[in-house]
């Protein structure tokens, strides 16, 4: 039965994607993840899902969210007491999935999300919710002001939905905050950001991403300081991971790379070390 209705801006419904692919994967034998809460909550809202149904970028949406898992609990192994912000976080699961008991966690999104996203999650001491848009300052003093160091920025399919200019404040307003910390971001090339109409799933919603950004290693050339610890394609995952995922879905993956298609090879995710 339908609980919750969905009243949101055209960015913010992209959300929606991931979601789903969240509650197909879980569904799987094989899956890369499993989520039975995305599962309830795409059960309870009312949205017609059934559009997105069997699309094969579904799959790349979860691959994306399983490597920032890794990273994420790679950084909490590291520091068991360190801080965790979800920028742009929907009604993303990741702390369901990497909780370590102990870290501190913001997630973050513009106000509406904010509003449906408290529908399904509870704030408690370690976990709180954050109405802003991650261009705002203000909100960088209320995570510095409720944690300590260090510091994980995951921004999952939120940046490339900005302008430019607004993605190089962001990337300087954590830097000056927060030195030595890390942030996960995807990027998508010029081949993309110009085909989206034809995009399997953002063709069936409204928003589009308006940031290009042909290589990720121009994220060093706007601040010095800035590295990239590293970039993946979804073809090139981390040799860990690939091994990890079942033999239908390496044989899927290398056979995606072989095509070498602009839509797989422009698309990378990333992490960053900001100072
Ligand atoms: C494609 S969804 C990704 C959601 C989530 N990261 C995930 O992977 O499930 C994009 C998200 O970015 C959020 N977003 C877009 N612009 C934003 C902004 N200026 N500030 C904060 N969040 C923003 C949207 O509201 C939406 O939740």
């Amino acid at each position: 039965m339908t609980e919750h209705g969905v009243r949101l801006g055209t960015i913010q419904e992209t959300l929606l994607i991931p979601l789903y692919g969240r509650a197909a994967e879980n569904r799987k034998k094989d899956a890369i993840l499993r989520d039975p809460r995305a599962e309830e909550i795409v059960a309870s809202i009312d949205y017609d899902f059934a559009r997105f149904d069997g699309l094969q970028s579904l799959i790349g949406t979860v691959l994306r969210t399983a490597l920032f898992d890794r990273w994420v609990a790679d950084f909490l192994a590291a520091h068991p007491g360190g801080t965790v912000v979800e920028i742009g976080t929907g009604l993303n699961t990741r702390f369901e999935r990497v909780d370590n008991g102990r870290a501190r966690w913001f997630d973050l999104d513009l106000p509406d999300v904010v509003e449906l996203r408290r529908a399904f999650f509870t704030a408690t001491e370690r976990r709180s919710m954050i109405a802003a848009s991650v261009t705002d300052d203000a909100w960088v003093e209320t995570v510095a002001a409720h944690s300590s160091g260090p510091y994980f920025f995951a921004a999952e399919a939120v940046l490339p939905f900005l302008a430019e200019a607004d993605v190089h404040h962001v990337i300087h307003l954590l830097a000056d905050r927060f030195p030595g910390s890390l942030l996960a971001l995807d990027t998508a090339g010029p081949g993309i950001i110009g085909t989206q109409d034809e995009h399997d799933a953002l063709g069936k919603v409204e928003a589009r991403m308006q940031w290009a950004c042909a290589d990720p290693a121009q994220l060093t050339e706007g601040r010095a300081g800035v590295q990239l610890l590293t970039s993946h394609t979804l073809s090139n995952l981390p040799g860990p991971m690939f091994d990890e995922l079942s033999p239908s879905y390496q044989e899927m993956l290398t056979g995606l790379g072989a095509l070498r298609m602009p839509q797989v090879e422009e698309y990378r995710l990333n992490l960053v070390r900001l100072s």
